[in-house]
């Protein structure tokens, strides 16, 4: 198991959930009732499940590959530290992953 944790678009909330290694963090976020889309469902054909990963995250993950990275240029709110959420997998390397929510998105974490 590893933690993760979703803050909502204007940082006001973050909502610390466990997820289990090799999830994705688009499945972690539906398995806990946060609202990113992802409307392809994992197959890089749209670009809805985008995140702002925590700059000290994002360093430690996997580069993108060449075609998340022409996704993620559809994506509004773009910024550097953005990828696209069924691309990044939890691994014990990154417990404790923090992303936020673009500002494009509906900015609201359920509960
Ligand atoms: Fe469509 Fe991630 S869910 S690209």
């Amino acid at each position: 198991m590893a933690k993760m944790v979703f803050v909502s678009t204007d940082g006001t909330v973050r909502k610390e959930v466990e997820a289990d290694l090799g999830m994705t963090v688009l499945e972690i976020a539906h398995l806990n009732g946060i609202d990113i889309e992802g409307a392809c469902e994992g197959c890089m054909a749209c670009s809805t499940c985008h995140v702002i990963v925590e700059p000290d995250y994002y360093e430690r993950l996997e580069a993108p590959s060449e075609d998340e990275i022409d996704m993620l240029d559809l994506a509004s709110g773009l910024t550097k530290t953005s990828r696209l959420g069924c691309q990044i997998e939890i691994t014990a390397e990154i417990d404790g992953l923090t992303v936020q929510l673009p500002a494009q998105t509906r900015n609201m974490l359920l509960t």
